[in-house]
């Protein structure tokens, strides 16, 4: 009967939009469930699904290798197909491209009882084949238009690909370094993160789920994963009601305002709690209080891992927990499909629990036209046109150049001028597979231009171009660990004799691609293997150094910024990371970006933040001879070089900051102007501090930001509004408060530099 009937019944569906809560008695539990009932089409349809069919629904496999995440065991791909085939599965990941997703789809349409579609899933994290900065990167650009444009470019090409959803945005903020994932989210601050999230949902949705170029976007890893103890992958997180409501919950809520169609939990326990199966998390604060009426996927296997968190005495009761927690859908760890039914037939789960979770994936099905045409995805001829076509090379190539930031430029050592001789040192130099990241499963491996292609189309310059010493010792992939030369100095003795003898040296260092993102944490944030050593032997001989680092998360350059003049912060840059580059280093662009994560002096500093707390002892003012204040004996506190800073090859200057009161708020006025010689952008940054509030508050908040571009003498007066909605805070429990008191006003051009008044907001007096 299939693919007719469901197709005669979605086709006439309508809308009939009602989302009530029910409460719903689980044997000894009591969930309340919030179920959107949105079509009456899929109404129709899930009163003629069994109940397998509705659990094949809530699961979802990975294709039939080893893809992202730990290998599917021998015989996987037989089980899997037969299951296909019986109607068993709502969703597969890592089935990539036109041809083989057709094949798939195919099966659940044409040999299954109901013919439903299915969603094929897939980490388009920063592009598709043609990948874009890393995420951090984009976020250090402060640019929500082009980071919506670079979402939506790679939203284009895995659509055209077959693909109708990506676990994409990372919305996890994060203040610590050493994890690797910090690579993937917007770094450590919960306004800038907001403000990406939503760039990032909009670019890949659309206005329209149903256009066949646009996906369904996923906010992961609903919550905390980013506060991994110690930076280390997978680890445990205790994060207090202040933390969770302040900082990691509000970019997630705005995902949610944003339309986003789906959430992924995560690995993580949360207070002792595995995210997967947190009911507060997920039932009551996503599905209740902020409405959300998508699905929740869990992460690889993450509801089967409750067992070995200790939270499940097996996996029976780690799936029980779960679905009662709110995770729709199971993906790769096969516990839904071995144990829901009984835990039903039992009596444990009720039905209801089940047809919410079918609901909302059939919900999503049908918004994304999926009924109407099962194919609308898989078009040959798109997917040929699309990909890497010259539009998404220039788009992606100016978001690589926004994502620079210059931390340091003394002696004006960019950009770098005509007819000098100029050797470019580093194992960075000639790569082309490491700007491309870790998260770039679809991309060929070997296609970023390398810095050196990027500056041969130069002929003005004498280039020399040397590796210095290798990064890696073998091939590097996404699953196995990244081996790091530590021994074979061969190449720095040529790379020291070629650095006497030129006008000026560039140094490309910093870390491989895939020693950042999923598993990839470090303990230590220097220079990996033998580069520190390669830097000071060519620095010995010649300190004209301009240095590019590479990196997919913020390293301690303490030893750069005492003995280099410039420094760039590059990132992985993606598919056009050289041409980018070039642009910078030959002053067709001028670097504009500011960091997004403060950058340490120690790897002891981590966790590192500027929107810290004062703590009691903040200064050692009483009696600078004393220890007794909140510091370290053998390192500064600040960072390096802080959130927000980036320089540019103009200057900028900050005047006449005014904050006028509202009644209920502030409006602030500062004068920006170009004082420098050339054209330029500059992010303006304004701050708060509530100065005495009933839950102590940080002592900077970001709370407003905007990028304008100056001509040289040009000023501009910037104006902020702060209502409400940025003078408040969420207290332990997650209720809003917003207080009269004193509040500092500071607006800058980074964390560290800011004017500053002192306003007072006092509502009560006034009523
Ligand atoms: C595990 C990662 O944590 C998650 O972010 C990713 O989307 C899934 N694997 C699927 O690859």
């Amino acid at each position: 009967m299939g693919r007719i009937l469901i197709l005669a019944i979605l086709t006439i569906s309508c809308i009939v939009s009602c989302n009530t809560p029910k409460i719903i008695e689980n044997n000894k539990n009591r969930v309340m469930i919030h179920t959107p009932i949105k079509y009456d089409g899929v109404e129709s349809l899930l009163k003629l699904m069994t109940l397998d069919e509705k659990i094949g629904q809530m699961n979802q496999y990975s294709g039939f290798w080893n893809a992202t995440g730990p290998s599917p065991k021998d015989g996987d791909a037989a089980i899997k197909y037969k299951n296909l085939r019986s109607g068993l599965v709502g969703s597969m990941l890592n089935v990539r491209g036109v041809k083989e997703i057709k094949e798939i789809q195919k099966i659940a349409v044409e040999e299954t009882r109901l013919g439903i579609p299915l969603l094929f899933g897939f980490d388009v994290i920063h592009g598709y084949k043609t990948i874009a900065p890393i995420p951090i990167a984009e976020s250090a650009s402060w640019d929500m238009e082009a980071i919506k444009l670079s979402s939506k470019i790679a939203a284009k090409e895995a659509a055209a690909s077959g693909l109708n959803w990506t676990f994409a945005p990372m919305v996890d903020i994060s203040r610590d370094a050493r994890w690797g994932r910090v690579m993937e989210g917007a770094g450590e601050d919960p306004y800038l993160g907001s403000k990406v999230a939503v760039a990032r949902v909009k670019g890949f949705q659309g206005d329209d789920l149903s256009d066949p170029l646009t996906i369904a976007a996923c906010a992961k890893h609903f919550a905390g994963y980013g506060f991994a103890e110690a930076g280390r992958e997978y680890n445990t997180t205790v994060i207090s009601g202040d933390i969770l409501h302040n900082i990691v919950l509000p970019p997630f809520k705005a995902c949610v305002d944003a339309g986003v169609a789906t959430f992924m939990n995560g690995f993580n326990q949360l207070n002792g709690i595995p995210v997967t199966g947190h009911k507060q998390l997920q039932r009551k604060i996503l599905k209740g209080q902020w409405g959300f009426e998508g699905v929740m996927v869990s992460d690889w296997g993450s509801i089967g891992e409750m067992k070995v968190h200790g939270f499940a005495a097996n996996e029976k009761e780690a799936g029980l927990k779960a679905i009662i927690a709110g995770s729709d859908m199971d993906m790769e760890s096969y516990v839904y499909e071995k144990h829901l039914k009984t835990l039903v037939k039992e009596g444990q789960v009720d039905i209801e629990l089940i047809n919410d979770a079918a609901r909302r994936i059939l919900n999503l099905k049908h918004e994304l036209g999926l009924f109407k045409d099962p194919y609308k995805y898989c078009n040959e001829e798109r997917e040929s046109n699309v990909i890497g076509s010259d539009e998404i090379l220039l788009a992606i190539r100016d978001m690589a150049r926004k994502s620079v930031v210059l931390l340091k430029n003394e002696n004006a050592g960019l950009p770098i001028k005509a007819n000098k001789t100029v050797a470019v040192i580093g194992p960075l130099v000639s790569e082309k597979n490491s700007p491309l990241g870790s998260w770039r499963i679809a991309a060929k491996d070997h296609t970023a231009i390398s810095v050196e292609e990027g500056l041969s189309q130069y002929t003005d310059i004498d280039w020399t171009f040397l590796q210095g010493v290798q990064l890696t010792t073998e091939s590097t992939n996404f699953v196995l660990e990244t081996k790091i030369n530590e021994v074979d100095k061969t190449g720095i003795q040529q790379a020291v004799d070629k650095a006497k003898e030129v006008d000026q040296v560039i140094m490309v260092l910093g870390e491989h691609g895939y020693q950042s993102g999923e598993a990839r944490s470090r303990t230590k944030l220097d220079l990996p293997g033998l580069q520190q050593e390669l830097l000071e032997a060519v620095h010995a001989v010649n300190p004209n150094i301009v240095l590019i680092i590479m990196s997919g998360r913020p390293l301690d350059l303490s030893w750069a910024d005492e003995n280099i003049p410039t420094i760039v912060q590059a990132w992985q840059l993606g598919t056009e990371s050289g041409n980018a580059l070039a642009d910078i280093i030959m002053g067709e662009y001028n670097p504009s970006g500011k960091l997004p994560m403060s950058f340490p002096r120690s790897v002891g500093q981590m966790p590192l933040y500027y929107n810290h707390q004062s703590t009691g002892r903040p200064t050692q003012d009483a009696n600078p001879d004393l220890v007794f204040w909140s510091h370290y004996i053998d390192e500064k506190n600040t960072a390096l070089y802080p959130f927000g800073h980036g320089e540019s090859y103009t200057n900028f200057e900050y005047s006449n900051l005014k904050v006028t009161n509202t009644g209920t708020g502030f409006t602030a006025t500062i004068d920006l102007t170009n004082t420098g010689d050339v054209a330029g952008e500059e992010v303006t940054q304004l701050y708060i501090r509530d100065v005495s509030a009933s839950l102590a508050r940080p002592v900077k908040e970001l709370k407003g930001f905007e990028k304008n571009m100056l001509k040289p003498s040009e000023s501009k007066t910037i104006t902020f509004v702060l209502t409400d909605k940025e003078l408040g805070f969420f207290d332990n429990e997650g209720n809003y408060h917003v207080e009269d008191g004193k509040f500092d006003i500071m607006v800058g051009g980074s964390s560290e530099k800011v004017m500053n008044v002192s306003v007072e907001r006092k509502t009560k007096m006034l009523e």
